[in-house]
């Protein structure tokens, strides 16, 4: 295993969780994908803000307001750096889920009965349901892109898929989160948005990973999870296109979203502010503006490199044990292992792992399509972060051998 350029000693020592131990055993924290851990820069933002600097924004004249919204606006701009783009282009949402509601929500004036909208199988519910409402509530059809059957997209054959559907949205995932493949997104955007459709993608598990730069991957909105990027949760937010973001019909409406009420009617504001009714998750939004600085002290290259050596390290192993079926790609994986160990319960092996201090998702993941095209019903899921190491590697594959032991 190539050594480790990172100074992961020191990143661990950042993250208080990760030091304690659990059922008697030191934590190996493989559920990042469910969420990420925070540093201690993050938790104490959080505590400073309601210790000394609690205020609403947008509405105060006093010190404290004042200052709120400009470290909430401060975050914003930074958030936007992040990604490539514009402030006024990034909306605060409470997290993907939230997020990918608000685009199809608002886009309901926008589509109708002789609209076609991609979906895909490998999609969190998060990015399937919201579009199956819209459908429902317009006639528009919805169109499952194809899948290999090791889930995999075949881009060629995505491709044609899009041309048939000649689409008006396509909604896709950067990366899967049951079994972190990512995807070709810049040859199915080019080719979606030659035909006119609008390309919503899902960036939950890729915005920290990956950080794309979002003007080049050309997309027309993003979802992300701040809770996803070490950052705290109830905070997330939309990447739109201005155009097309302030073209969006607002699905939650109330104060500070309007430019002029009467009591009749109402003008709303511009994106970003007319899609932020009601009171921000301000604390959140200050603590992720926190986790944004600690990550920008690193090369994005530098985490993403470390991901990959611990997590081929980790995939390598999991993979010469016999009776593991290994449902994730080496190649193009931000770092997640979807297994089975035979066909003993997912349920039983996540517990017995539990047992050992080992932390690990199973279930069906949000994804019962996916879930359902692979042909099981849930899986155990080991999810990496920056902060793992190849000590956590070696603690999870010796519990999960114990582990087997019990159940062989
Ligand atoms: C790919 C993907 N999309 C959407 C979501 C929903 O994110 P949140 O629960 O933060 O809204 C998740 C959460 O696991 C996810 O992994």
């Amino acid at each position: 295993m190539p050594e480790l350029k990172f100074d992961i000693t020191r990143v661990r020592q950042d993250f208080p969780t990760l030091n304690q131990s659990i059922n008697a055993c030191p934590l190996v924290y493989l559920d990042s994908g469910a969420t990420t851990q925070k540093p201690q820069c993050v938790i104490d933002t959080t505590a400073k803000f309601y210790t000394d600097e609690n205020a609403n924004v947008h509405r105060g004249r006093h010190t404290l307001s004042e200052n709120a919204t400009i470290q909430y606006e401060n975050v914003r701009a930074q958030t936007a750096t992040y990604f490539g783009v514009n402030s006024s282009e990034i909306v605060w949402t409470k997290g993907a889920t939230e997020a990918i509601n608000l685009v199809a929500n608002g886009l309901r004036k926008q589509v109708t009965a002789n609209d076609t909208i991609i979906i895909t199988p490998i999609e969190h519910h998060a990015n399937l349901v919201p579009w199956q409402v819209l459908a429902q509530q317009t006639g528009a059809k919805l169109a499952a892109m194809p899948l290999n059957k090791d889930g995999t997209f075949d881009t060629e054959l995505c491709l044609k898929f899009i041309k048939k559907q000649k689409p008006a949205i396509v909604a896709i995932s950067h990366a899967s989160n049951a079994l972190g493949n990512i995807t070709d997104l810049p040859t199915i955007i080019e080719c979606a948005k030659s035909l006119g459709a609008i390309v919503v993608v899902d960036g939950a598990q890729s915005a920290m990973h990956l950080k794309p730069n979002l003007k080049i991957l050309d997309c027309d909105f993003y979802v992300f999870s701040a809770h996803k990027m070490i950052g705290p949760t109830g905070v997330g937010g939309l990447y739109g296109r201005y155009e097309l973001l302030n073209a969006l019909t607002p699905y939650q409406t109330g104060g500070e979203m309007i430019q002029t009420v009467t009591l009749y009617e109402s003008v709303y504001r511009d994106a970003p502010a007319k899609f932020e009714s009601g009171t921000p998750n301000i604390a959140g939004i200050t603590a992720f503006g926190a986790a944004l600085s600690y990550l920008s002290q690193f090369r994005h290259a530098e985490i993403f490199e470390h991901e990959q050596a611990v997590f081929n390290y980790a995939h390598s192993r999991l993979a010469k044990i016999d009776g593991i079926y290994l449902y994730s790609s080496v190649k193009n994986n931000i770092g997640t292992l979807c297994f089975n160990y035979k066909d003993e319960h997912p349920f039983d092996v996540a517990t017995l792992l539990d047992g050992y201090g080992v932390a690990v998702r199973a279930g069906h993941h949000c994804t019962q399509p996916l879930m359902a095209h692979l042909g099981i019903n849930g899986s155990v899921r080991a999810s990496f972060a920056f902060y793992n190491n190849y000590s956590d590697v070696d603690k999870f594959i010796d519990a999960l051998q114990a582990c087997i032991a019990i159940l062989d």
